[in-house]
């Protein structure tokens, strides 16, 4: 029988996901198992047959949590979405790019500075996390507690059953959490800037606008939808490509292929494997009837295996046409941070591509991160080599060193020299810093 949350099958679902199109592709175990492609789309593309409230955990919401996009219904759904659409436009995210860089570039030659780093701690999760922060006005000295928040919330609904002082604690930081995010409102209410907070305060259709509400649930939704998925991306697709030689070399020598790897990377390890819908009537699927009120659990991670849809599903290969991926869902709810998500990890991929060939996975065994119904490692310990360590730029605090100390070419330099010889590739390697 097929348990999602037996360890083994975490580690490697996708025999388990096969096994299931092959016998039962519509399975009966408390909640109804949707394992192929089709019926996946099925359920998903149908929001008047199967209902999202279910995407806010069995017992509905918590007290206290406010109803955000993902758990609603039309025709509010269309309404929320049109109004949040509206200030969170493509052209908002396409700006976000130097900074992405600059982010990404930071944290990949500071990942660098030793032989063995954990690439999930030093840039898949810090990226996404930093980007959001800014993107939603965060001051700079709240980071580190956004980063706690964002956690805190991500536990909060993904690990529910908690012990009391821990819910104890999850509740007085969400408290902070809100807060702070109801002052940054107001803050932007009478301050305008140019970020996402601004930009929901003014979005405005037919006369109707975002409420404080409104505006508070979707900032919290963007803490848990589009962190650890990101996160989780990053890092599956490392491990992918480190798993895979021959499709890495590909990549080295056609780094236009980024993009497509990407997607193939969201196909071949999707960071949600699961989502969660209510029958909102009896419904006849694959020659069952789903009664009305059943708990529904449409597969993504099987049906982006589906062999009717993708040929040779258990292999990766980044030059496929992955084209029709439910990675980011399908219909009505697909993903709102979907070209955000994309341009993070091809950014991530363009930063740490001059690295990959020379990065080594240790002879260990990875631990899957806890939330059955998302798939990534909790840690990613890659090994670099020393010659791949010189090859990196110094970091700030390594040049402010090197211009104090006296008696080197490089003390005579000014700052400003310095960052021109930066610009034109100085390495770490070239200065014996190392
Ligand atoms: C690789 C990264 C990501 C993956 C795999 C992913 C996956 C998904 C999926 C599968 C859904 C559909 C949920 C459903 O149908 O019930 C979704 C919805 C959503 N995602 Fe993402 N996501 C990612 C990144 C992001 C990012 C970066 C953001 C925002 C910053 C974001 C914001 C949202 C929002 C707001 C929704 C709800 C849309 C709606 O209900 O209409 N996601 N995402």
């Amino acid at each position: 029988m097929f348990n999602p949350f037996d360890p083994e099958v975490r580690r490697n679902p996708y025999p388990h996901y096969a096994q299931l199109r092959e016998e039962t592709p519509v399975l009966q175990m408390g909640m109804w198992i949707i394992s192929s492609y089709q019926d996946v789309q099925f359920v998903l593309k149908n929001p008047q047959l199967f209902s999202s409230e279910a995407m806010a955990g069995p017992q509905g919401h918590a007290p206290g949590v406010i109803p955000s996009i993902i758990t609603m219904d039309p025709p509010d759904h269309m309404r929320f979405r049109s109004l949040v659409s509206r200030a969170f436009t493509p052209k908002m995210i396409a700006n976000l790019e130097p900074r992405i860089r600059e982010i990404t570039h930071g944290l990949m030659h500071a990942a660098g500075r030793s032989p063995e780093f954990d690439l999930v701690e030093k840039i898949a999760l810090p990226l996404p996390v930093r980007v959001i922060a800014e993107l939603l006005g965060v001051e700079p000295k709240r980071f580190h507690d956004f980063k706690r928040w964002s956690d805190i919330l991500v536990d909060r609904m993904m690990r529910p059953g908690a012990p009391p002082e821990q819910i104890a604690y999850e509740q007085a930081e969400y408290n902070a959490f809100t807060e702070y995010f109801r002052w940054a409102i107001e803050d932007r209410r009478k301050n305008p800037s140019d970020d996402l907070i601004s930009a929901l305060i003014q979005a405005e259709e037919e006369h109707q606008h975002l409420t404080v509400d409104d505006i508070f649930a979707f900032a919290g939704l963007l803490l848990v939808a589009g962190n650890e998925t990101t996160t989780n991306l990053i890092g599956n697709m490392v491990l992918a490509l480190l798993r895979s030689p021959e499709q890495l070399a590909k990549l080295v020598a056609d780094p236009s292929l980024i993009p497509s790897a990407v997607e193939e990377a969201l196909r071949y390890d999707s960071p949600v494997q699961i989502l969660f819908r209510f029958a909102r009537q009896d419904i006849d699927l694959g020659g069952y009837t789903i009664p009305k009120g059943a708990m529904v659990w449409p597969v993504l991670g099987s049906a982006n295996h589906d062999e009717t849809k993708f040929a040779d599903p258990e292999r990766f290969d980044i030059t496929r046409d992955a084209s029709g991926h439910v990675a980011f869902g399908s219909g009505i709810h697909f993903c709102i941070g979907a070209p955000l998500a994309r341009l993070e990890s091809r950014i991530a991929m363009e930063e740490m591509l001059p690295h990959l060939a020379a990065m080594k996975l240790p002879e260990r065994p990875l631990e899957y991160i806890d939330a059955f119904f998302l798939r990534g490692v909790k840690r990613l310990p890659i090994l670099l080599p020393e010659p791949a360590m010189a090859s990196m730029p110094p970091s700030p605090m390594e040049l402010a060193k090197l211009i104090r100390a006296s008696g080197t070419a490089l003390a005579k330099e000014s700052y400003a020299g310095v960052k021109t010889l930066l610009r034109r590739g100085l390495r770490r390697g070239d200065i014996g810093i190392l």
